[in-house]
């Protein structure tokens, strides 16, 4: 059970589900509470999308799902026949897991939009970032959401994730819980794998973040060209809106150069090509303090205290996030620091999930 939330009947496994009216106004999509592709967890008002399985194929329980309530059938060819015995209106396209995503932001009325949505996606430092921009959206005055691969929060309500990236259906209707419970802005872990299995499809973001890319989950891509596209999939109209790029790494110059979206660089390295950089890192086991310094003079200091110099990268990658997604604010000072003695000492994934931004001062600074 996913938030505890007021979603009536959650399923185990689901990423909990807007109330009843999450597509209204909105014609066709007004008449449909929700999808689902499992059977077992049709509500009322469903579309239920019978996709084929390796053993079975969904469109067997469409009767189930339509005495459960559901309003109609998505299937593909395969599905067709089954489905039609059970008396829904059934749509039918070649390949319905790719298009669950969009369909799915089509029934809770494109909730992604309504947030200010900041994805990470990279090979190292995507939980970390995602934190980091989320105390930092908090910090700036928004109410927070935040998806990751250690825990789904919806304005400060917590549960674990069992997959870095929820299914698409399921990651729709967590956007549309986010919208409903008055979430401004939220940050979200993007793998390679949800891009490449179209988890994120429907999804759009006001800022993609890169972080980098070295050798790992070559399991799942074949080779790092593949690995890479996977990536550089986000950085397109068809989900970011404005890219924030790591230059110190040689796929995010070549990220940079190549993304056909308004992109920022960043460069922990002190590269000053880029348009923000760090500049005086000082760094320790418990930390490090580095300054920040943008375009057009601006400048801040930061300090973060999680140890290693990628830390740096992490923590310049948020800020530079949180003022392109425009949650700038007139600080000269980000701190990021746990938020209690307990969480201080508590191994890294647990600290981070009580991660607190501060800002001081009022000198000149971000946008
Ligand atoms: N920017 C970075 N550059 C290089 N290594 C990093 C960076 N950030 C974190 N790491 C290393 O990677 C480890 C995992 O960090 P984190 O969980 O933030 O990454 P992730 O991208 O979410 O990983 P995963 O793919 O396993 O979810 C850290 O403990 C640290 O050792
Ligand atoms: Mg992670």
């Amino acid at each position: 059970m996913l938030l505890g939330l007021k979603a009536p009947q959650t399923a185990p496994g689901q990423a909990g589900r807007p109330g009843p009216g999450a597509g209204a106004d909105r014609g066709v999509s007004a008449m449909t509470s929700g999808i689902t592709h499992d059977s077992r967890w049709v509500q009322p008002g469903d579309v239920y999308a019978a996709l084929p399985g390796s053993r079975l194929h969904g469109a067997r329980f469409c009767e189930q799902a339509a005495q459960a309530g559901a309003v109609a059938i998505l299937t593909d060819p395969g599905g067709r026949d089954l489905a039609a015995g059970c008396g829904l209106p059934v749509f039918v396209v070649a390949d319905p897991r790719s298009r669950l995503g969009e369909v799915a932001a089509w029934i809770y009325r494109d909730p992604s939009a309504r947030l200010q949505l900041i994805g990470v996606t990279g090979t190292s430092g995507k939980t970390t970032t995602t934190y980091l921009i989320e105390s930092a959206l908090r910090m700036a005055g928004h109410r927070t959401g935040l998806v990751g691969g250690v825990e789904t929060r919806v304005a400060g309500i917590a549960a674990a994730s069992e997959l870095t990236t929820p299914e698409a259906t399921d990651l729709q209707a967590l956007f549309a819980v986010m919208v409903e419970r008055g979430v401004t802005a939220a940050a979200m872990e993007v793998s390679s794998h949800a891009l490449a299995l179209g988890r994120v499809a429907g999804t759009s973001y006001a800022v993609a973040v890169f972080t980098n890319l070295s050798q790992d989950h070559l399991d799942f891509h074949d080779g790092m060209d593949d690995y890479f596209a996977a990536k550089a999939a986000l950085f397109t109209p068809r989900y970011a809106r404005a890219a924030v790029v790591n230059i110190d790494d040689s796929r995010g110059r070549r990220l940079a150069a190549a993304a056909r979206i308004p992109v920022t660089t960043f460069s922990a390295s002190g590269n000053p090509a880029a348009d923000w950089h760090a500049a005086d890192v000082r760094g320790g086991t418990d930390g490090s303090s580095f300054r920040v310094v943008g375009p057009g003079g601006v400048e801040a200091d930061a300090s973060v205290t999680l140890p290693g110099p990628f830390n740096v990268a992490n923590a310049l990658a948020a800020i530079v996030a949180a003022v392109e997604a425009g949650a700038g604010t007139r600080t000269s000072r980000v701190q990021w620091r746990p938020c209690c003695a307990g969480c201080a000492r508590s191994p890294w994934a647990a600290s981070l999930s009580c991660w607190a931004a501060a800002a001081t001062g009022t000198g000149q600074s971000a946008r």
